[in-house]
């Protein structure tokens, strides 16, 4: 039987099916299926490769070397800069800020000396440039390109000697000989393997843009994933000023790390102090606000956690998280009614982390309690308090990690005690708080309910 000259592929997951499908059959996603020619890609051309040499494991070979790009919170979550001849995908929603990213690292890289590549196939020459004017970065020597034809790119990259090449984005990039429209599954992935390969044999660092769908997904090619060294995720809300840089896939340094900048007119700041300016906001004495130690990666973090109770329509009570898993508030809810006692009464229930963050920690649980607690009593929680620690389905207050990491973040800004689990502050291991800091180990949420009983302020 003869090759058929089109097939389908999904534009979420990458399957080929031999006819159209409503729905794909490998990842059940409706309407995602697309007519492509069977590919001719840049795999299907004849090697003229060398011979593949084997090496034994042992032998030498030196350690990573590294380029900071100069921009800290970025060098963090590469692991401590650019590694030569990686590929690293940067994704984010359109307009949360990537470009600007990327040109401010590319300027600060060049500034250094060393040669940067940015080619932009979503914006023209004067548009980047404006940007850069805007930034206070147009006399940095970065050489631009607009252009999407890869082959045209991949010949003007061959021997550039560059340090570091910026592909922006990745679903504009165009290649001839297969059919299909810029974006689809073929054309991004046998442009990022056209690239890559680039990118290996020549040595320079690639970062590719790349857009992300509603889902979370990087619009249609999960497929770059895997063929990417590194995926950093650009997160935030854009109606706030702050942003995540999140590691999630890095062979060359840990995926835990999070780099924090802050959106202004003049680009992108890099946040040293994240608490101070995630607190700054934070009028004390307000019922129903409490404060987070948390830990993103590995850096402590101090957050607002609000809640407000509402009486509702009638019916069942709405649960609105913002910032934090709605399924969680639910059930946390649930055991403080169940086992702490506290009567909500059919309220609307409304939790906010202020800034725009996300929490998916569970040791937010106990702070979200308090801002629940204190909301539902109309008393505050102490305005120098922080609070930390996961609660289980029986009402128990569980232990977590870095304890101590979050004690002197808190101690740090100014707070002077700390709710935690008992176990953690009474441990079998005495716990190194910092000077001043007063512990309240609880071990139920009900120890924490009794605390907004008592006349006057909890304490
Ligand atoms: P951009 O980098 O174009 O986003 P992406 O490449 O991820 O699509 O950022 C666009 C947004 O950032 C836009 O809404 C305007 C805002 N912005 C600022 O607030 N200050 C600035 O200095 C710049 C350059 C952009
Ligand atoms: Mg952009």
């Amino acid at each position: 039987m003869a090759r058929p000259a089109t097939r389908y592929v999904c534009q979420s997951c990458g399957a080929v099916a031999a006819r159209w499908l409503g729905r794909c059959e490998a990842c059940g996603e409706w309407n995602t299926l697309l007519e492509e020619a069977a590919a001719a890609g840049p795999q299907a051309r004849q090697s003229r490769a060398p011979p593949v040499g084997f090496v034994s494991l042992a032998s030498e070979s030196a350690p990573e070397p590294r380029t900071a790009t100069g921009m800290g919170e970025l060098d963090r979550v590469l692991g401590g800069g650019l590694v030569p001849a990686s590929v690293v995908l940067v994704g984010g929603d359109p307009g949360i800020g990537k470009s600007t990213l990327l040109l401010q690292a590319a300027a600060t890289l060049a500034r250094a000396g060393r040669r940067v590549l940015y080619v932009s196939g979503e914006e023209s020459i004067e548009q980047v440039r404006l940007r850069a004017r805007r930034l206070g970065l147009a006399d940095a020597p970065v050489e631009l390109a607009a252009a999407i034809d890869l082959n045209a790119i991949a010949a003007a990259l061959e021997r550039s000697g560059a340090h570091l090449v910026v592909i922006d984005s990745i679903q504009t990039m165009w290649i001839e000989a297969v059919e299909s429209a810029p974006g689809t599954v073929n054309q991004v992935r046998a442009s990022a393997f056209e690239l890559t390969r680039q990118a290996k044999s020549a040595g320079f660092a690639l970062v590719l843009v790349g857009h992300m769908t509603k889902d979370g997904a990087i619009a249609g090619p999960r497929v770059l994933e895997h063929m990417v060294d590194a995926v950093l995720t650009f997160e935030g809300d854009r109606g706030h000023q702050f942003r995540i840089l999140r590691a999630t896939k890095n062979r060359f340094g840990a995926t835990d790390e999070i780099g924090v900048f802050e959106m202004t007119d003049r680009g992108l700041a890099e946040v040293a102090n994240p608490s101070a300016i995630f607190l700054a906001e934070r009028r004390g004495n307000v019922a129903g606000s409490a404060v987070f130690a948390g830990i993103e990666g590995t850096r402590p973090v101090l957050l607002e956690v609000q809640a407000l109770l509402a009486q509702g329509a009638g019916g069942t009570p709405r649960r609105t998280a913002i910032g934090w898993d709605g399924g969680r508030l639910s059930m946390l809810l649930a055991v403080l009614e169940a086992r702490a006692g506290l009567s909500l009464g059919g309220a609307d229930v409304y939790l906010n982390v202020a800034g725009g963050l996300r929490i998916s920690e569970p040791a937010a649980d106990l702070v979200v309690a308090a801002a629940v607690v204190s909301a539902a009593t109309g008393m505050p929680t102490p305005a120098d308090m922080v609070f930390f620690g996961e609660v289980g389905l029986s009402g128990e207050i569980r232990q977590v990690a870095q304890a101590e990491a979050r004690l002197k973040e808190a101690a740090k800004l100014g707070f002077t005690a700390a709710a935690l689990p008992r176990r953690v502050a009474r441990g079998a291991r005495p716990l190194a708080a910092p000077e001043g800091l007063e512990l309240a180990g609880l071990g139920h949420l009900s120890d924490l309910v009794a605390r907004f009983r008592k006349p006057g302020r909890p304490s």
